[in-house]
């Protein structure tokens, strides 16, 4: 019998497309070296062709066959956090298609370490191109069930990895310029690598350069419900205020604070560490956006530096606006 890991292969030899479980979030791979394939992902995802892809590896081994230069503090960092939740950007291989990589001289490059990832990605043998696997500038799915609610029948098989570890995407460092840039913070801190690597990693805010802004989009990551960033005081002013317009709503808070026990508002208490919190934030926020709210209030999280993915994706997810 054949098992589900061959079906997969077989599936994406033939140019599907296959969801598959990271430790991050679901991806939406397909064949990184099949034009069409690739097509269909950014069609599927109804996703503009100027946001590349990101190219999923088994191991570090395979790095050369599709970076021309890996600098031996690329090559550190890989070494340090792979498999793992780090995405490299680097100067791409001349095979690799425009089409995976917005047509410019580098490729994102990530080896995940979730074991299905592995299984698949070795049987595959090749490259896997694979943004997150929701519809552009909605929430990314840390479920297979949220896959299915975001992609359906777009997606030819849906391999069901239980609940993403991490929750939130990888970490992106572009190592492809003179300057080591986080181009999208994710749970890997910037603190973490400077520490690995011995030298500075600058934020994309600190680089003034026409670097391409992944997620870049302000509008990313984000529920279709009104959702607004405030302060705990806030919140509960609005609370106290409670205009008919604006009910019902839920509030995703983390500080301790007596619950609220009032008609139309969920009161949603949120892990107060950012781990856990980063864990549930996508899966919270797609229940209560699934719940035909007026508004989502969530928390302003703190300023530290072990918050900073989370916020980035908080800050995103708050940019839509009230129609
Ligand atoms: O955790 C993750 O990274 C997940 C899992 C599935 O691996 N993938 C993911 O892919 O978040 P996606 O496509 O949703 O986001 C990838 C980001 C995009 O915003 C894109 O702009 C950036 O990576 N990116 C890809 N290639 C790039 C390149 N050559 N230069 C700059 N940014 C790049
Ligand atoms: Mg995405």
């Amino acid at each position: 019998m054949k098992t589900i890991i061959q079906k997969a292969v077989s599936i994406l030899k033939s140019g599907g497309l296959v969801a598959m479980p990271t430790e991050t979030v679901y991806g939406l791979a397909a064949d990184a070296s099949n034009q069409a394939a690739v097509e269909r992902i950014f069609a599927v995802k109804e996703r503009p062709y100027q946001h590349p892809l990101i190219v999923h590896l088994a191991a570090i081994e395979q790095l050369s066959l599709w970076a021309r230069e890996v600098p031996p503090v690329a090559l550190k960092l890989a070494q340090a956090y792979w498999p793992g939740p780090l995405t490299l950007i680097l100067k791409k291989q001349p095979h690799v298609l425009d089409i995976v990589t917005g047509a410019q001289d580098t490729v994102g490059i990530r080896i995940p370490h979730h074991p299905i990832a592995q299984d698949l990605l070795k049987a595959f043998g090749g490259g896997l191109a694979a943004p997150s696997a929701n519809k552009f500038t909605h929430i990314s799915p840390t479920t297979a069930q949220a896959v299915e609610q975001e992609l359906g029948q777009g997606v030819d098989l849906i391999l069901d990895g239980g609940e993403c570890e991490v929750g939130l995407e990888s970490t992106i460092v572009d190592m492809s310029g003179d300057q080591i840039t986080v181009l999208r913070p994710g749970m890997l801190s910037l603190q973490a690598i400077a520490e690995v690597l011995g030298q500075s990693v600058f934020t994309k805010e600190e680089i003034s350069s026409a670097v391409k802004a992944p997620g870049g989009h302000h509008l990313h990551y984000a529920p279709l419900t009104f959702t607004q960033l405030l302060p705990l005081e806030e919140i509960k002013a609005a609370i106290e205020k409670a205009e008919v317009s604006i009910l019902p709503m839920a509030c995703l808070v983390y500080s301790p604070s007596p619950s609220v026990d009032k008609a139309g508002i969920n009161w949603v208490v949120m892990p107060q560490d950012p781990e856990h919190y980063a864990h549930e934030l996508y899966k919270t926020l797609r229940h209560w956006d699934n719940q035909g709210l007026k508004r989502l209030l969530v928390e302003q999280v703190p300023e530290s530096s072990e918050w900073d993915a989370i916020r980035d994706r908080l800050q995103k997810a708050a940019a839509r606006e009230l129609k």
